[in-house]
């Protein structure tokens, strides 16, 4: 599919990461392009026996034949993005666009000195609300004024909107999760921009009629860090028995959980326009399931699981996540069914 976006459904932390390094050996990827926030991110991606931990660079960079961009909407951490520059070898291929905004050290204080970001909303202290004001204010440092960016610029819009248009493989990758939207989520306990699918491509400068699939991920429950309501949300104790605490990759603290809640998924998808699902973890919601490869082999709880989410929804699961390795995945899309609702 030549231009596929991919947003997250929840609060951020549904496995963007596993799903779009996946993606990234599947499909002949040419460009993988990162819109979003900024290094508020934590992407996870485990590949060969090793574990990174992303919060510029885009997932897709396991594939070593991609393009990596970051896009214009964008705020980057220098600092962040030359190490994860190192930690990957990926310096020949990444560029950024000279429009981005630079998070200097001043927002990062901001950001974690304001009771308000650091205690009642909870942000991740990477400076990125306090770095979006200044944006807005127009006072803000960009790419082109950093001399260690400067071999790294490119019309990110550009160079996407040509590859779109020579029908090459673009995949646009979201940060974030669709309630931690400025717009639609649940304010004021949510990130400092708009992250669903529409913002996304307006970061790399993609107008809405350039995209041909919108790919929203779920985990199998719900998690969030920080502030705000969570419907649903169960007790730490009841998450541990369950199994389902998580740490989360950026801050060190530990998330909050709820069970999958399926009218909320119902709006992420509205939200996003998306025509295809990703659920990740079932392994972790059904333990038999993990490193099942087939859907075919997956017990029936598991399967009621995915069929009740499909049947209420009304769009397809395209990709099932059983593990953390990138192939410890289901895949419909390549197994090639028509109407999953239908044929399941
Ligand atoms: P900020 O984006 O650092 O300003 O934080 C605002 C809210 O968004 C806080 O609740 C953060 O925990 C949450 N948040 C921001 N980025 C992420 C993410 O990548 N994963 C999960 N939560 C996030
Ligand atoms: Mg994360």
């Amino acid at each position: 599919m030549p231009c596929k976006v991919v947003v997250g459904g929840f609060w951020g932390d549904e496995g963007k990461g596993k799903i779009i390094s996946y993606l990234a050996l599947r499909d002949k990827v040419d460009i993988g392009v990162r819109g979003g926030v900024g290094p508020n991110a934590g992407h996870t991606v485990q590949f060969e026996g090793k574990t990174y931990k992303l919060r510029m660079i885009p997932s897709i960079f396991i594939n070593e034949k991609a393009r990596l961009l970051i896009g214009a909407g964008v705020l980057v951490n220098p600092k962040i993005f030359l190490e994860e520059i190192n930690q990957t070898g990926c310096k020949n291929r990444i560029c950024l666009d000279p429009n981005c905004v630079i998070i200097e050290d001043k927002h990062i204080q901001k950001d974690k000195s304001s009771s308000h970001l650091s205690k009642q909303i909870g942000t991740t202290g990477t400076g990125t609300g306090p770095c979006n004001v200044d944006r807005v204010k127009r006072i803000a440092k960009t790419a082109k004024d950093i001399p260690e960016l400067k071999d790294f610029l490119v019309d990110v819009a550009f160079e996407v909107n040509k590859a779109v248009d020579e029908g090459k493989d673009v995949l646009v990758e979201g940060t974030q999760g669709t309630f931690l939207s400025l717009y639609h989520g649940t304010y004021p306990f949510c990130t400092s921009k708009d992250v669903t699918a529409s913002s996304i491509c307006a970061d790399v400068g993609l107008g809405p009629k350039k995209i041909d699939e919108v790919l929203v991920v779920f985990k199998a429950y719900i998690t969030r860090v920080g502030g705000g309501p969570l419907p649903g949300e169960l007790s730490q104790e009841e998450a541990e028995k369950l199994g389902w605490v998580e740490v989360a990759t950026v801050t060190g603290r530990k998330r909050r959980v709820a069970p999958f809640n399926v009218d909320l998924a119902k709006r992420a998808v509205m939200l996003n326009s998306a025509s295809q699902i990703a659920i990740t973890k079932l392994d972790v919601l059904f333990p038999s399931c993990k490193g099942i490869k087939k859907y075919a082999e997956l017990p029936d709880e598991a399967k009621n699981f995915i069929k009740n989410i499909e049947n209420s929804i009304g769009v397809p699961i395209t990709l099932i996540g059983t593990g953390p390795g990138v192939y410890d995945i289901i895949d419909l899309e390549k197994s090639g069914r028509i109407s999953p609702v239908i044929k399941r």
